[in-house]
């Protein structure tokens, strides 16, 4: 395997395929995670294990996960809001599981239907049957610079649901700009906070494209000792309870990014290219 300085988590075939109107297919949805499956991905986020009345395009989960190929050394993941979405993962044979907090309230009610607090009190027993079962769980904070409801988000409260996630026994935590509108300045300011209780290994930068500045503020997380970041081939994407935001900011942009710094993903930029140009295609319908 080439070696890697940076891994670039591939959340394209759930973040970046949840917001589409038009219900795709799974089988398209399969051929697109098994390009992906070739192109040097360690972790591809393939499925969501939530309400299909909240996000019915990511209602074939359990399909998805079943007809997937699975490649050696690939983990596939899921989003498990709570345990009944935790349960639904594991017998559709997910290999980790994602719960996903807010640091602001109004996103976490738009997205959760609960408070910060109460969003956390069901993420609890998640990551103890996980942690009993040996399943690796991620924890997202969204909104970490910005909410669509709420406006600034203080740093704090992003270290606080970070903190909390991790004692609650998140192995990684990432940190979600949901509507891509953090500028450089105020990734800096968040992750000051975060680093103060969450140390830089544990951390990942997820970073939404709609103002432009995604790769500014990947620089900016570098310099903060931050070496994942999560992203989506072809920059599909948006988040339905996130009204604005436009997609994640694009793997293979990130990727070549990266190689311009002199920093290797392990990625194959080939591979990147015909996966970007078949998600594409998926959008357009
Ligand atoms: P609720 O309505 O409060 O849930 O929604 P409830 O517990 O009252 O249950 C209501 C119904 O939902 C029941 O069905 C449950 O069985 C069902 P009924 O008896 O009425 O027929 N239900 C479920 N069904 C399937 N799977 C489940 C599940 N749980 C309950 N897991 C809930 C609460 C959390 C379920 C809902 O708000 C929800 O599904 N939200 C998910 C929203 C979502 O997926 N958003 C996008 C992902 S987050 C994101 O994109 C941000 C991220 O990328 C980072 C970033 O960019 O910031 C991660
Ligand atoms: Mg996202």
């Amino acid at each position: 395997m080439t070696p890697r300085d940076i891994e670039i988590v591939e959340v394209g075939p759930r973040d970046g395929l949840q917001n589409e109107a038009r219900i795709i297919p799974a089988d398209d949805k399969i051929a697109l995670i098994d390009l992906l499956s070739g192109a040097g991905f360690t972790r591809i986020e393939v499925a969501s294990f939530v309400s299909p009345r909240w996000v019915p395009q990511m209602a074939d989960g359990a399909a998805v996960l079943a007809g997937i190929r699975r490649a050696p050394g690939v983990g596939y993941s899921a989003l498990t809001p709570n345990m009944k979405g935790y349960l639904a993962a594991r017998a559709a044979q997910a290999d980790a599981v994602a719960v996903f907090g807010s640091a602001s309230e109004g996103f976490s009610r738009a997205n959760l239907n609960a408070s910060v607090a109460e969003a956390l009190e069901r993420f609890a027993p998640v990551c103890a049957a996980a942690r009993a079962d040996g399943v690796t769980v991620r924890g997202y904070v969204s909104c970490v610079t910005d909410c669509p409801f709420d406006g600034p988000v203080a740093p704090e409260a992003v270290a606080h649901v970070a903190a909390a996630l991790r004692a609650m026994g998140c192995a990684e935590i990432s940190l979600g700009d949901t509507l891509g509108r953090a500028t450089p300045q105020a990734v800096a300011r968040m992750l000051k906070a975060v680093l103060e209780v969450v140390p830089a290994p544990a951390l990942a930068g997820h970073f939404h494209d709609t103002g432009g500045r995604a790769l500014a503020n990947i620089d900016v997380a570098l310099d903060h000792g931050v070496r994942v970041f999560d992203a989506a081939v072809g920059g599909l994407g948006g988040c339905p309870y996130a009204p604005g935001a436009a997609g994640n900011v694009a793997t293979e942009a990130v990727a070549a990014h990266l190689a311009a710094r002199g920093l290797h993903t392990g990625l194959d930029a080939e591979v990147l290219a015909r996966a970007a140009r078949l998600a594409r295609s998926l959008r357009g319908g």
